[in-house]
């Protein structure tokens, strides 16, 4: 079998706020994640990113980690306020150099760089004229693409324009658990839409800047299982689904927002009468301009079961639902064939020309020992596991083109605060030391052992 794409990418991925600390140097501008953990009551540990850690300063050493390791890409983003401190108007130079300076040093080390330019910081100075839900916002995440991709797209080859809208929208603005922390279903779904659409509206931008990229987008989808065959769970299934997958595919796609979950919002009073009022003439069409890729971060799946009927009329049962032992840190289950069953899904429903895993990985707190070293051999197995699951979906025809562990480094896990750690790279908070941890050396084995194809037959 001969792949479609000559080079498989090893990488590992990170965001801005995550990360990079310096939440006010060289002009930064406020963002919603930084007035959002600021807010008391927030985040579980009652921390901030306002140090993280701090590769803003150390952004060098990081990437000498990430040629150590042997990464071959280096998913980041870029926090939208170092560049446009007010979110638009004024282009902020010192932001542009940062990035710049990034860039360079990682493909000095051959390390391709894809950059995602949302990762959920959005300006609040634009949040306080309406955030995602006003329509403004698409216009000026536009300007802001046009600014970075015409400062960096001489040398980035790979572009993300958004990062799980689904988090943004909905976790954002209707469970109020991420910035901004509103609760709101209209609101949710005007910044889905407006997310998506400053997605499709921001492509031809990119493309001329960068003629030569690859530009994407990245979704956190998860399988829907049935709890049980019974109607109502099917019909839970579905809901989820919809809820979550193809209420972002379809719009992508060309297929619009899927009729099924536009009856159901209405039940649920989440859209009133009978059009979605946000969709514009033409909306449909801007959300589906055509991309090169599709980005799917994986992290669990989601067994679904209705909550209107009784549990004995649920049987039979199909499967077991996951126990603690199956769980990590954070509590979601390790679950890898659920990844082969949403990358195969995607593919065969809705055929994007590639597809990376742009992020997939697992918390576990496991502390360096006495010797310093940091023995996480449950994060191997989940990666080894994982790895073979992305291998068997190429060997069945899915244009999987790379993967990206989350994370290249312990850091600050949004409304969690410090409490998980998802890295290979292990950071002492109080002294920002690095230490790789067994999975980094791990992988660091396996890349290099890999021939530069995942496919089984070359
Ligand atoms: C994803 C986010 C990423 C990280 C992982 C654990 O939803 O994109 O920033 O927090 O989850």
């Amino acid at each position: 079998m001969v792949n479609p794409f000559d080079r498989f990418l090893w990488g590992a991925a990170t965001s801005s706020y995550q990360i990079e600390g310096a939440w006010e140097e060289d002009g930064k501008g406020e963002s919603i994640w930084d007035r959002f953990a600021h807010t008391p009551g927030r985040i579980k540990d009652g921390k901030t990113g306002d140090v993280a850690c701090d590769h803003y300063h150390r952004w060098k050493d990081d990437v000498a980690l990430m040629r150590e390791i042997g990464l071959q890409a280096s998913r980041f983003s870029i926090a939208w306020p170092r560049i446009l401190p007010q979110g638009r108007g004024a282009v902020h130079q010192a932001g542009l150099d940062f990035y710049g300076r990034l860039v360079d040093e990682l493909l000095k080390s051959d390390i391709a760089p894809f950059v995602t330019l949302y990762h959920w910081d959005l300006p609040q100075s634009l949040q306080d004229k309406g955030g995602w839900p006003a329509r403004d916002t698409v216009d000026a995440f536009v300007e802001y693409s046009d600014v970075v991709t015409r400062a960096l797209g001489d040398r980035v080859k790979h572009w993300i324009t958004h990062n799980e809208p689904w988090c943004a929208s909905v976790l954002g603005q209707l469970a109020g658990v991420h910035a901004p922390g509103s609760k709101d279903a209209d609101e949710a779904l005007r910044s889905a839409h407006h997310l998506l659409l400053s997605h499709g509206a921001a492509v031809p931008v990119i493309r001329a800047n960068s003629p030569d990229a690859e530009i994407g987008i990245t979704l956190n989808l998860i399988p829907a299982v049935p709890a049980s065959r019974s109607a109502a769970d099917l019909d839970a299934t579905r809901y989820y689904d919809g809820h979550i997958n193809r209420w972002f595919l379809d719009p992508l796609y060309g297929r619009g927002y899927p009729g099924d979950m536009i009856a159901d919002y209405r039940r649920k009073g989440f859209v009133q009468g009978e059009d979605l009022a946000f969709v514009q003439d033409g909306d449909y069409a801007t959300m589906a301009a055509p991309c090169d890729f599709l980005g799917v971060n994986y992290y669990m799946r989601e067994i679904c079961r209705s909550h209107d009927v009784p549990e004995e009329e649920n049987e039979p049962r199909l499967i077991q639902a996951p126990g603690p032992e199956t769980r990590t840190d954070i509590g979601w289950e390790v679950y890898p064939d659920g990844l082969f069953d949403i990358l195969y899904r995607v593919h065969s429903g809705y055929r994007p020309p590639k597809l990376y895993v742009t992020e997939n990985g697992c918390s576990y707190g496991d502390a360096p020992d006495a010797e310093g070293r940091v023995r996480d051999e449950r994060r191997i197995a989940y990666l080894r596991d994982h790895f073979a699951v992305a291998q068997r979906a190429v060997e069945q025809g899915v244009p999987l083109a790379g993967y990206f562990v989350w994370s290249l480094m312990d850091n600050f896990e949004w409304g969690e605060g410090y409490t998980q750690r998802f890295g290979i790279i292990w950071v002492d908070y109080e002294t920002q030391e690095r230490i790789l941890k067994d999975s980094a050396h791990w992988y660091a084995d396996f890349i290099r052992s890999t021939p530069i194809r995942l496919d089984s037959a070359g």
